[in-house]
């Protein structure tokens, strides 16, 4: 099959990427390079270096189908920035989409992929995992931003016929256990690549943001999911598009703390980690959990490699293989 693969230079979409290679499917590429790298894709994949906010030329690249399926994972996706700069991501998020959307509406494409987020339940506090039916209260701009895209992807499906498989992920972690790809962004704001920085002698102290949560330690809780399992899912989800529109959460079902991913870094590393408590970030929840099992049963997905010290060993192999991510 023939897929194109918008954002696919970034973390989640090179992944991705390849697992659509190592399938024998064929895979072009459209990405800004704003978060993403070249560097990620085989030279063999064909890319297009094209701004989602420029529809004509993103209409180009759609039109070169027919595509078996059209995934896409580019966006803005740092809550914190997004606090900041509430207009600037809803305006980026919703536009570039909307671009991508139309264009995917007007070349026919049937079957679209959408990289949607935890943080549409950042709302109230959750202290349990949150189901695929629980109703959307996000707790950020970014958030918001994302839902906005939902919205729109129902009615692309309800008048045009877009068939659309909406996947919410939580926290994407770990690196391809072959090396190919890991994870590269600059600024990083991710915990894990952060922590392993820091036991790496890379950085000299992590910051964790608030202390004073009603979680087992007073840290906030994740749920981290290997990106390769990340990646099987979006293919199984595939699968799930021949009769209708369909949203998931993806994730494990087991959260852990920030203090747990520093143990878990402390013990794959064998280094001790210097973190400090720092206030609170606004749009930061509790606790995020998820109840992947609508998604598991529909598809018989399970994570295989998403043990903790796994993602922590994987993303870390690759951070000492690239010190300086893919600059060198
Ligand atoms: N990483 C996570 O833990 C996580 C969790 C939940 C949701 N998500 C969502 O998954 C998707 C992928 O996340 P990621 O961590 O791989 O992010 P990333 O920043 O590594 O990848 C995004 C890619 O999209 C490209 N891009 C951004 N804006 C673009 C534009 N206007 N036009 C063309 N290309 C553009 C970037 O260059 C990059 O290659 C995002 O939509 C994010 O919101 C990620």
């Amino acid at each position: 099959m023939r897929f194109l693969i918008v954002g696919g230079a970034g973390f989640v979409g090179s992944h991705v990427v390849l697992a659509l290679l190592d399938g024998g499917h064929d895979v072009v590429v459209l990405d800004n390079l704003s978060t993403g790298h070249r560097a990620a894709l085989p030279d063999s994949v064909g890319f297009h270096q094209v701004d989602l906010l420029d529809f004509s030329a993103t209409a180009k690249i759609v039109a070169q189908g027919p595509w078996d399926g059209v995934m896409h994972f580019a966006a803005l996706s740092v809550v914190a920035d997004s606090m900041r700069e509430p207009l600037h991501y809803l305006r980026q998020n919703y536009l570039t989409s909307l671009n991508l959307i139309q264009a995917c509406i007007d070349n026919k494409v049937k079957k679209f992929i959408f990289s949607s987020t935890a943080s549409l339940f950042g709302g109230p506090e959750r202290l349990e995992p949150i189901p695929e039916n629980a109703a959307v209260q996000p707790g950020s701009p970014y958030g918001e931003s994302k839902f906005f895209i939902e919205r729109v992807l129902h009615w692309a499906d309800a008048i045009h016929g877009l068939r659309s498989a909406t996947l919410r992920y939580f926290n994407a972690a770990g690196a391809d256990p072959a090396g190919r790809v890991g994870e590269d962004h600059n600024p990083e704001t991710h915990l894990i690549p952060l922590t392993i920085d820091v036991a790496l002698g890379r950085r000299p102290a992590l910051k964790l943001f608030g202390m004073d949560y009603p979680t087992r330690d007073g840290s906030c809780i994740r749920d981290y999911i290997h990106v390769t399992d990340l990646a099987d899912a979006h293919i199984r989800a595939l699968c799930q598009l021949d009769t209708r529109s369909v949203a998931y959460n993806i994730g494990t079902g087991r959260g852990y703390s920030n203090l747990e991913i520093i143990q878990s870094v402390e013990r794959v590393s064998g280094k001790k980690v210097l973190w400090e408590a720092a206030p609170r970030r606004g749009g930061d929840p509790a606790m995020l959990i998820a109840n992947s099992n609508t998604f598991r049963k529909e598809t018989g997905w399970t994570p295989r490699v998403s043990d903790l010290d796994s993602i922590v060993d994987t993303a870390m192999q690759w951070r000492k293989k690239h010190p300086y991510g893919y600059e060198n």
